[in-house]
């Protein structure tokens, strides 16, 4: 059951202890069995796991043997078919990559748009939108900047942006928003998962609120897509975009645009090209009409080989499940909080697992060195100022998580 929209049926009941106390304040659940071990069949999978310990999921998923093989056939048809091929083929392979995607976030195929880069995404939305006198976009001072600077960049023409302060810098309820969204808020752009802590957002809640004072909600879901489930009809997210570098593991070149089917006659990009043109293969040059599905937010010629890796991945997702993904990484996520408060180092992600996704953040002096001291050892994590990211997806082990715990013992006892 997704996290956020479990929040949905939360707004009705009763609040429980430990919502009242807020996220930082519930301590660790008690540890529970190991779930879904059979997940680790996965790992003949990812060649990269046979070479180190990979703990980097939130920055670049691992590279499957299935997209390496899809990569082939991709090369392959190119040599075979020649320009035949889009007609024949890829026109179908980008058909299928956008069904996939709307059936993991529960969207409809003409919802769907790919754009090459979730920044590229949002620079889309963005050029479409006319807010009109609505002309306030609210976001949270902890989203990925790229999100800020798409209406940051439209200041000029007359945008307001309004940021919602996270006290702690960790995590950000829902309520917080409501003082910002007014009558003149035409949109609430935010993430689903903060990216420097990965606490989840309520965005169900979020939706509500923004549609209560009759603003949109777009969601940056990078740092949720493929970990923790998500259902857009069930949240009431008006936009969303998202890309298969990260638990995707679709690599770089492909993101996401899910616009409600409602929406969509509203977004008129500026930011466009012959892919959004209702004509596309009639080449009228004097005359432009959008499209009436979602492609209307697509521009130019994508990446075919992106396009296969990012479908092949996209496959085993859907195979395995994100309900699954959810219960493997929560697990790990918590036993590795568990076990590095026990050691006395503070953690910068919400304490409460439900309210944390697999993003640990650990406060950390020189993160830098030590990120490139556990790359000698073979083992891949990253940093931010101050902080070290770990970030374990459902083919890591308890064994994995441990090695980095004790690395890093030995690494902090050397700085003592
Ligand atoms: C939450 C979030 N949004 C957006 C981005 C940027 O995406 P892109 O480089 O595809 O524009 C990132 C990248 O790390 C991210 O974590």
């Amino acid at each position: 059951m997704p996290d956020s929209t479990q929040a949905t049926s939360q707004a009705t009941k009763p609040k429980t202890r430990s919502q009242r106390r807020g996220p930082q304040a519930k301590p660790q659940r008690e540890p529970q069995a190991e779930p879904h071990t059979d997940l680790l069949a996965w790992r003949a999978e990812f060649p990269i796991l046979q070479r180190k310990t990979y703990l980097n999921s939130c920055s670049l998923g691992p590279l499957s043997l299935r997209s390496m093989a899809a990569l082939e056939r991709f090369e392959e048809l190119w040599n075979e078919h020649g320009a035949q091929a889009w007609y024949r083929i890829w026109m179908g392979e980008l058909a299928a990559l956008r069904e996939k995607f709307a059936r993991l976030i529960g969207a409809q195929p003409h919802e769907i748009a790919i754009a090459p880069s979730v920044s590229a995404a949002l620079s889309e939305i963005a050029s479409g939108l006319d807010l009109g006198a609505r002309n306030k976009v609210v976001m949270a001072d902890m989203d990925f900047p790229t999100l800020s600077y798409q209406w940051l960049a439209r200041e000029r023409q007359g945008i307001e942006v309004a940021f919602v302060e996270s006290e702690d810098k960790i995590s950000l309820p829902a309520e917080r928003f409501r003082a910002q969204i007014d009558k003149r808020t035409g949109l609430v752009a935010t993430s689903r998962v903060f990216y420097l802590s990965g606490y989840i957002q309520d965005v169900a809640k979020l939706a509500k609120m923004a549609h209560a004072k009759g603003a949109l909600l777009l969601v940056d879901d990078y740092q949720g897509t493929g970990q923790i489930p998500l259902d857009v009809k069930a949240a009431g997210i008006d936009l969303l975009v998202t890309g298969t570098l990260k638990w995707l593991m679709g690599g770089q070149g492909v993101a996401f645009i899910y616009v409600r089917e409602g929406l969509i006659p509203q977004l008129q990009p500026t930011h466009t090209g012959w892919w959004a043109s209702r004509d596309q293969f009639q080449f009228k040059t004097r005359e432009f009409a959008y499209r009436d599905d979602a492609q209307r937010l697509e521009a130019g010629t994508p990446p075919m080989p992106s396009i296969y890796i990012a479908s092949a991945a996209l496959d085993i997702i859907l195979d395995i499940g994100v309900d699954r993904i959810r219960e493997r990484t929560r697990f790990l996520a918590d036993d590795l909080a568990r076990k590095a408060l026990a050691r006395g180092w503070k953690l910068h992600s919400p304490l409460d697992g439900a309210m944390r996704s697999s993003i640990v953040m650990l406060e950390m002096e020189r993160p830098d060195e030590l990120v490139s001291a556990l790359t000698e050892r073979g083992i891949i994590v990253d940093f931010r100022p101050g902080l070290l990211r770990i970030s374990p997806s459902f083919y890591n082990t308890v064994e994995e998580t441990d090695q980095i715990l004790s690395a890093l013992d030995e690494l902090l006892a050397q700085r003592a």
